[in-house]
């Protein structure tokens, strides 16, 4: 080997070596509170998506998205419920920058709804311009208050027309309607948005829309549409990213990203390897499925090892996980100016080996089970436990695979239950937000490079599969009132505080905010016990006092005939 080649491989190595340190997964350090602030610019805000919270589901021209047709059917949704009014956002917007403002947001998160710009979900058929004015008007009054708009492109509501024409992602054709899509947000918002995230948690999209089913459009292809659904999500996020590179950053100097959901997962017996193994293999199978390719150029090695084995154990040719061409692996890498987290809790994970046969898919691929410890707090969701140290673990975990990336946390928080559903004073939420923020300041302190956090969620609002059951909110939304008005829960007030100090200044200080938030939210307890008032009261101007004037109206028309006939 010649000395020029020698040294070639040697900066290779070196170059391998530094890009992605080792996460160490032999020290979970669950220290005490730690008191200090975020730094300088550090940005905050809550977020919410299109079909979640904007109603006005068919009005002004919008087309029809999986989702809107998904809910509609019977059985689907929690009580069948369906977000068609949900939180009227579409018309409430105004009310809601006002929240914000007091507040003191520096950004609010939401996504643009493509069946409201392409009824059709394609350019060429339709562009609708009334969509394009309430967003237009919604980016202007954030700006006009200095509030800044994080956009994402895909919230899960795709055009129904291309789910029936073409399969949705299961075809490669979405790729070129998602870039259209994408390039039209760019020319028309990109004089005024500068951070774009092409997808939200499209681990969702793949695996419960087209794996189990619980999503729309509520596919059950196990074991190979997930897959199938991923590739061509990730290749889109691509094409996008390059569009934005080429054609508009030099003039509108945004960012463009994506934002992945990634739970952690902790092994259960640190000192155990195969343990280690399968916890990493769970993380790889969440998140490390769309970031390994975006930031290195192909799917993580142990998902191509384990789905590559189990499908030749099936008798297949080829695996079930498609394969980027070495042009693709190249044009994907790299593809990312922040990376969004979305993160709410913690699994235990151990080994656990599933037999190749024909129940085979995306989770019994990954040879693991998940566990929970019991005494971790449960407040909401049933998935949702709340394991603060596990977001600081996340957080290191993507600052040593992927080269210290710049992050945004896109989405954290928790839910309360139903039957605790008119209680605004949510101590469980102060607390959870508290100790999240407070691990993701430790991050901070590790080196990770955390740029700002959005709140899950501004408002109660429509939670997929589960309906209204779960209610994510810092503002509750009485649903059944047909306004929809809005009442701060507690943690409005916390998280308030939060935001005014960046941070946690000092314990006598950040204990004193409990106890202030508390005694806001009893008042704001007894105004929501006064709603079933006004409900009552619309239910009187708008049913009992109409059908009161309609028969007053017939009795005076039938007494005028017994005078006339009298008369004449
Ligand atoms: C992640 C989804 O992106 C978001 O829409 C949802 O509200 C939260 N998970 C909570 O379930």
């Amino acid at each position: 080997m010649s000395l020029q080649r020698m040294l070639k491989l040697l900066y290779a190595l070196v170059l391998c070596v530094s890009a992605n340190e080792d996460f160490d997964w032999t020290k979970n350090e669950r220290g005490s509170f730690y008191y200090g602030t975020f730094p300088t610019g550090f940005s905050w805000g809550a977020g919410g998506s299109a079909y979640q919270t904007e109603g006005a589901w068919d009005k002004d021209g919008k087309g029809m998205s999986i989702w809107d047709v998904f809910a509609h059917k019977k059985g689907k949704i929690f009580l069948n419920d369906t977000a068609d009014h949900s939180c009227e956002g579409y018309y409430k917007f105004k009310d809601d920058i006002t929240l914000m403002k007091d507040m003191k947001f520096n950004h609010y998160r939401f996504s643009i709804s493509w069946p409201r710009i392409f009824p059709n979900g394609i350019k060429a058929d339709h562009i609708n311009e009334k969509g394009i004015k309430y967003y237009d008007d919604l980016i202007n009054m954030l700006l006009d208050n200095n509030i800044t708009p994080i956009v994402t492109l895909y919230h899960w509501d795709l055009p129904q027309v291309l789910q029936e024409k073409y399969g949705g992602w299961q075809n490669a054709s979405m790729v070129n309607y998602f870039n259209d899509f994408a390039n039209l947000c760019f020319e028309r918002f990109g004089d005024r948005v500068k951070y774009w995230i092409t997808f939200n948690n499209p681990w969702s999209s793949a695996v419960e829309g087209y794996e189990t089913g619980e999503h729309a459009p509520g596919l059950k292809l196990k074991g190979t549409g997930a897959y199938k659904a991923a590739h061509h999500i990730i290749k889109a996020h691509a094409k996008v990213w390059h569009t934005y590179d080429t054609q508009w950053r030099s003039k509108q100097k945004g960012l463009v990203g994506i934002s992945l959901l990634a739970d952690w997962g902790e092994p259960v017996d640190i000192t155990n390897q195969r343990d280690i193994e399968a916890a990493e293999r769970y993380v790889q199978f969440y998140m490390g499925w769309f970031a390994t390719p975006i930031f290195n150029g192909d799917y993580p090695q142990v998902m191509k090892d384990y789905i590559g084995r189990k499908s030749a154990q099936q008798g297949l040719g080829t695996s079930r996980l498609p394969v980027f061409s070495s042009q693709e692996k190249s044009y994907i890498k790299g593809t990312c100016d922040f990376l969004g987290i979305g993160h709410f809790t913690t699994r235990y994970i151990t080994q656990k080996n599933y037999p190749s046969g024909r129940g085979n898919s995306y989770f019994t691929d990954r040879d693991l089970v998940e566990l929970v410890d019991p005494r971790w707090p449960d407040p909401g969701s049933e998935w949702l436990y709340s394991v603060p140290w596990g977001f600081r673990r996340l957080l290191n975990f993507v600052k040593t695979q992927y080269g210290n990336p710049m992050i945004y946390v896109t989405e954290n928080g928790v839910s309360e239950k139903v039957q605790r559903c008119t209680d605004l004073c949510d101590e469980w939420r102060m607390q959870y937000f508290k100790d999240y923020i407070n691990e993701m300041l430790k991050a901070l302190k590790d080196g990770v490079n955390v740029k700002g956090y959005t709140a899950w969620s501004l408002l109660d609002k429509f939670e997929w599969d589960e309906g209204f059951s779960e209610r994510f909110g810092l503002f509750y939304v009485d649903f059944l009132n047909k306004n929809k008005p809005r009442y701060p829960k507690a943690s409005v007030q916390y998280y308030k505080r939060i935001i005014s100090s960046n941070g946690f200044p000092n314990q006598r200080e950040v204990e004193s905010w409990r106890r202030k938030a508390t005694e806001t939210c009893s008042s704001s307890n007894q105004l929501l016990a006064a709603d079933p008032l006004t409900s009552h009261m619309e239910m009187v101007t708008e049913i009992v006092v109409p059908t009161v004037c309609t028969l007053c109206i017939l009795l005076a028309a039938v007494f005028l005939m017994f005078l006339l006939r009298g008369r004449f």
